[in-house]
C-alpha cells in the first residue's frame, strides 16, 4: 500500500511532491513525508497524519528549495502510524534516503545481520532496513570500494523478498534517482529535462502526458537527465514503450462538490454512459468489447467461470454470477482473490477467470491472476485504471472508462462494474442461446440507465432526511435476494466504510436462519425489494422483521404503493429489468452512507483505517 512520488529536474521539487501526495492520499493517509536534496544534504520532513499537516509542518520549518526529492503517504503495515515510522527513511550514515510501497518479507533476518554490523534503527519499519542494506552494500561494494547507488540498489534488491516500489536517492550522487518495483506499481513521467515518478499517473498528468510503466523486476535509473531501464538481474531494457496519458486534470478535481464521494455519486449518469459508449450493437442485439474479441473462440468454449475480487469488486461479481448463469448458462463461482490464490483449484478444461478491480492494483486479486495463469486459465480483467498492473497482466481486458475514482468508498466504479457484467453476459449469451431480440430488449433498458440514475439523484434530499433519522443507530441490516443479495452486501459495506456504523449485508432468505435474532427496535434493516421475481418473498421477509419490532427502510419500484404502510420509510427506484435493479439500488444506498457520514462529521473521502488501493496481501 502507500503512495510514492519523486521528482528530479530543473524546477523545485516541493510543489510537485506535495500535490502528488495529495493525489495519492487514497492509497493511505496515516502519515506522510518528504525528503529534499538541498545543498548536498537531505532535509527530511515527516509527520503522522494527513498530507495537509505535513505541508504546514514543513513550511513552518524551512524554505523548501531543491530540485530533487522523494515523498510518501503511508498506510501502516509494519509499525504504528507515527512520525518515526513515516517515510522517507534515512540510512545510518545519512547517505541514502528511500520511500517504499510494499512489504519486505525477510526484513527481520536482514535487520539482524545489520544490527550485528552495528546499524541502529529508529523505526519499526521494513523500509529502514532496506535503506541501511543499500548503504551497507554501497559502502563495501567492490573490493571495499564504494559502488554507484544504482548498483547498490540492484544488489540489495537481489537479497530481499516481498513486494515493493521504491525510490532511492544518495547524497553523493545528486543527479541520480533510482526506481525499482516488484508487485507494487511505479510510473515514470518524462517531462522536458525533468522526471516525475509516482505510484500511478495522477500526480504526473498535469506535468506531462508521456509515461513509462515499470514492469515487475525492473529498475529505472535517472542519471544526469537521462532515463535507462534494466532488470534487477541486470538485463538492459532498450525499448522504453512510452505511453500517452488520456486523463484530464478536471477529472481529478471535485468540481464544486463538497466531497469526491458526492461528486462521484453524481457522476454516475455520465460514467454509465461512458461505460457503454461505443459498445452497444443494437441491430445485432449484442455488445462489442475491443479487448476481448481475439479470444472469441475461447469464450465460446468456456464451460466454467470464476469471478474474483475484493471488497466492492467482489460484490459486483455476485451480480455477474446471476447474469452469466441467466443469459449464458455458464456456471460461475465468485471467490475472494485472496482465497483463490491459496486453494486447490479444481478447474476443468475451458475454465476462465474474471478479475474485477477498480484500481487494478489490489494485491489479493493480482496474485490470484498469477495463480490462474499458472493453472492455464483464460484471464479477463474488468478494471478502471488504465495501464494498471491487473490491466497489463490479464489475457484480455475491459475498461470501465469511468475516469479516476478518488473517494475511498467506491461508487461510480461499482455501478459500472455491475453494468459491464450484464453486458458481458449478453456477449457470452449471444455466443450461445440468447436470442437477438432478448439481447436487444436488455440493451434497450441498459441505455435508459443513465436517465434512471438521474431521476434517483434528483431526490437526493429525501435520502438526506433519512440520514438524519437513521444516523443514531449503531447496527444495520442490508437485505436482498438474487441479483440484489450482492447489492445488499455492497450497501452494508458502504455504510460501514463511511459512517462507521456496524452493518451486515445478508441474503434476505438467510435472515430467518440465525441473523434475525439480532432484530429489535434498535436494529433497522434496509430491504431491497423491487417488484421482480423475488418481490413476494421479500414482502414476507419485511413482515418477519416488522413482527419482531425492527424498523424497515424498503427500496422498491416506483409506483408500488403496497409497502407504504408496512415499511417505516420507502425509497423508490425506476422500474427496470430485474438484472439491472442492483445498478439503481446502489445509488440511494451510496447517498445514505454518504449523508450519514457527513451528519456524523466523518472524513467521508478518507475514512479511518482504510485505503482505496490495497497493494499488500
Ligand atoms: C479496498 C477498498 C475497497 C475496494 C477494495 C477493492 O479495500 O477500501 O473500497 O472495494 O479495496 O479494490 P479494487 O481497486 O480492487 O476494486
Amino acid at each position: 500500500m502507500c503512495g510514492i512520488v519523486g521528482y528530479i529536474g530543473k524546477n523545485t521539487a516541493w510543489p510537485v511532491l506535495i500535490k502528488g501526495l495529495e493525489r495519492l492520499e487514497y492509497r493511505g493517509y496515516d502519515s506522510a513525508g518528504i525528503a529534499l536534496l538541498e545543498g548536498g544534504t537531505f532535509s527530511v520532513y515527516k509527520k503522522k497524519g494527513r498530507v495537509a499537516e505535513l505541508s504546514k509542518f514543513a513550511k513552518s520549518h524551512n524554505e523548501l528549495s531543491g530540485g530533487v526529492g522523494i515523498a510518501h503517504t503511508r498506510w501502516a503495515t509494519h509499525g504504528v502510524p507515527s512520525d518515526a515510522n513515516a517515510h522517507p527513511h534515512l540510512s545510518n550514515g545519512g547517505d541514502i534516503v528511500i520511500v517504499h510501497n510494499g512489504i519486505i518479507e525477510n526484513y527481520l533476518s536482514i535487520k539482524k545481520v545489520l544490527i550485528g554490523k552495528g546499524y541502529k534503527f529508529k523505526s519499526d519499519t521494513d523500509t529502514e532496513v532496506l535503506a541501511n542494506l543499500i548503504e551497507d552494500i554501497k559502502k563495501n561494494g567492490s573490493a571495499g570500494r564504494q559502488i554507484p547507488i544504482d548498483e547498490a540498489v540492484r544488489l540489495a534488491l537481489a537479497e530481499v523478498t516481498g513486494a515493493y516500489a521504491i525510490l532511492v536517492l544518495s547524497k553523493d550522487e545528486p543527479g541520480t534517482m533510482v526506481v525499482a518495483k516488484v508487485g507494487s506499481p511505479a510510473v515514470i513521467g518524462i517531462g522536458n529535462g525533468e522526471f516525475f515518478i509516482a505510484s500511478d499517473a495522477t500526480p504526473i498528468v498535469e506535468h506531462t502526458k508521456k509515461v513509462v510503466y515499470l514492469e515487475d523486476g525492473e529498475m529505472a535509473v535517472i542519471k544526469d537527465g537521462k532515463l535507462s531501464l534494466k532488470t534487477i538481474k541486470n538485463k538492459v531494457r532498450k525499448n522504453l514503450y512510452v505511453h500517452t496519458l488520456k486523463t484530464k486534470i478536471e477529472e481529478l478535481e471535485k468540481g464544486g462538490f463538497p466531497h469526491f464521494m458526492l461528486k462521484e455519486i453524481f457522476d454516475q449518469p455520465e460514467s454509465l454512459r461512458n461505460t457503454m459508449r461505443g459498445r452497444i450493437v443494437m441491430d445485432k442485439g449484442n455488445v462489442k468489447f475491443g479487448g476481448v474479441e481475439k479470444f472469441n473462440k475461447e469464450f465460446k468454449n468456456l464451460e466454467h467461470l470464476t469471478i474474483i475480487g475484493m471488497g466492492t469488486a467482489r460484490f459486483s461479481g455476485l451480480i455477474g454470477e446471476y447474469a452469466f448463469e441467466e443469459l449464458a448458462g455458464i456456471p460461475v463461482k465468485v471467490e475472494y482473490g485472496s482465497e483463490f490464490t491459496y486453494r486447490s483449484v479444481a478447474n476443468g478444461r475451458h475454465a476462465g477467470l474474471i478479475a474485477i478491480s477498480q484500481s487494478g492494483e489490489t494485491a489479493d486479486t493480482l496474485n490470484a491472476i498469477k495463480k490462474a495463469k499458472e493453472e492455464k486459465l483464460l484471464t479477463l480483467g474488468i478494471v478502471n485504471v488504465i495501464g494498471s498492473s491487473i490491466a497489463r497482466v490479464v489475457d484480455a481486458g475491459i475498461y470501465n472508462h469511468v475516469g479516476p475514482e478518488t473517494a475511498v468508498a467506491s461508487t461510480k466504479a461499482t455501478t459500472s462494474q455491475a453494468l459491464l457484467f450484464v453486458m458481458l453476459a449478453i456477449y457470452l449469451g449471444r455466443m450461445r442461446d440468447l436470442s437477438k431480440s432478448d439481447g436487444q430488449k436488455i440493451l434497450k433498458e441498459i441505455q435508459k440507465l443513465p436517465e434512471y440514475v438521474e431521476s434517483i439523484l434528483k431526490h437526493a434530499n429525501l435520502i438526506k432526511k433519512l440520514a438524519k433519522k437513521y444516523k443514531k443507530y449503531k447496527n444495520f441490516f442490508f437485505l436482498g435476494r438474487k441479483y440484489n443479495a450482492g447489492a445488499a452486501m455492497e450497501g452494508a459495506l458502504k455504510l460501514k466504510e463511511c459512517s462507521y456504523i456496524h452493518a451486515e449485508g445478508c441474503n434476505a432468505a438467510e435472515l430467518k436462519h440465525g441473523p434475525i435474532s439480532l432484530i429489535d427496535k434498535d436494529f433497522p434493516s434496509l430491504v431491497i425489494a423491487p417488484t421482480d421475481s423475488m418481490y413476494e418473498k421479500n414482502k414476507s421477509h419485511i413482515q418477519e422483521i416488522k413482527a419482531r419490532g425492527g424498523k424497515v427502510i424498503v427500496l422498491t419500484t416506483e409506483g408500488n404503493k403496497e409497502l407504504k404502510n408496512v415499511a417505516d420509510d420507502v425509497i423508490y427506484i425506476p422500474k427496470t429489468l430485474e438484472m439491472l435493479t442492483p445498478i439503481l439500488a446502489f445509488v440511494p444506498m451510496q447517498l445514505l452512507a454518504y449523508y450519514i457520514a457527513v451528519e456524523k462529521g466523518n472524513d467521508v473521502d478518507k475514512p479511518r483505517n482504510l485505503a482505496k488501493s490495497v497493494t499488500v496481501e
